[in-house]
């Protein structure tokens, strides 16, 4: 019998996790099919229980329900449970265990730009202090080559502060205001970008200041619709190295897949995928 698998979101029209998971399950002979599933946030908990009953293998989960899931799970990884916030969820015979790959796909991603074993020499800037940024602080944290120190800048500094003091794992660690961070440039080596500014359609936006971006450093932004956003147009006209958000994607998606059926899928054809719809709908 065919396998089922899903995201749930609100809305979820635009996904390309469906072309890229179906054509995952095809490419290694699995009979499974992978659903996007809009939830109306009145009908979440009659949702999942529908989606129990029918038996779904497993989840993804996006916004606005990453937080809302975890109360319906059996089990939840420790890891997924630091962050507070669930986007795969695996039925492992009848109980269903949560888990985040969001913050693990990123630094994924990362590693291909970016020598790990000299992870542990790099300084580190992320702005933003939400969902997504949470994962990606902690993730770097537990790593086992840390950063030398993560400078997390976020526009309302006690939110970022609060998201240092939270994390489970010691890591050198310092809060600051994007004004602050638009002067650490000058030392940093990794900027990743986790808000949501310059994505579509405010193209024209940019979340910190690159004049003092270091030659050579990492520019990344999680965001990958568009492709390329100014920033990171600038970044590259800076002289520094462009990094878009398109690998955490498929990264997310490739560990929830491994983690759903024991196998891995072709990254590259999910990059292909991908990428073949986010051209067509320039
Ligand atoms: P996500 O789960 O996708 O990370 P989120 O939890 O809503 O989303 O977090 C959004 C982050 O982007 C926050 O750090 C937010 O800053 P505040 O904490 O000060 O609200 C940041 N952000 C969003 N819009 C922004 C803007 N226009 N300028 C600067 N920061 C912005």
């Amino acid at each position: 019998m065919t396998q089922l698998f899903g995201l749930i979101g609100h809305p979820v029209g635009h996904s390309l996790s469906p072309a890229m998971h179906n054509d995952a399950f095809q490419r290694l002979g699995i009979d499974a099919h992978y659903q996007a599933f809009d939830i109306d946030p009145a009908q979440f908990g009659t949702a999942i229980q529908g989606l129990k009953a029918l038996g779904i293998k497993g989840f993804n989960v996006t916004i606005p329900y990453k937080v809302d899931i975890m109360e319906h799970l059996d089990e939840i990884d420790p890891l997924a449970q630091a962050i507070g916030a669930v986007n795969t969820v695996c039925n492992v015979e009848g109980r269903y265990v949560g888990y985040n790959t969001d913050g693990e796909g990123y630094v994924k991603s990362l590693l291909q730009v970016v020598n790990e074993k000299e992870l542990s020499a790099k300084n580190v800037l992320i702005i933003g202090a939400g969902g997504a940024a949470k994962a990606i602080f902690y993730t770097l944290a537990s790593q086992i080559e840390q950063p030398n120190v993560i400078y997390l800048a976020n526009r309302t500094v006690q939110k970022a502060e609060a998201l240092i003091g939270a994390c489970p794992i010691e890591v050198k660690a310092e809060a600051v205001s994007l004004l602050h961070a638009k002067e650490l440039l000058q030392e940093v080596d990794i900027v990743i970008n986790t808000t949501s500014v310059g994505m579509h359609p405010n193209i024209d936006e940019e979340p910190l200041d690159l004049q003092r971006v270091q030659e050579g450093a990492v520019v990344s932004d999680i965001i990958y619709n568009p492709l390329e956003t100014k920033w990171l147009k600038n970044a590259g006209q800076a002289g520094a190295v462009a990094h878009n958000g398109v690998g955490m994607f498929i990264m997310q998606g490739a560990l929830a897949f491994e983690k759903w059926t024991g196998r891995a899928p072709d990254t590259k054809a999910m990059e292909e995928i991908v990428l073949k719809h986010l051209n067509h709908k320039k």
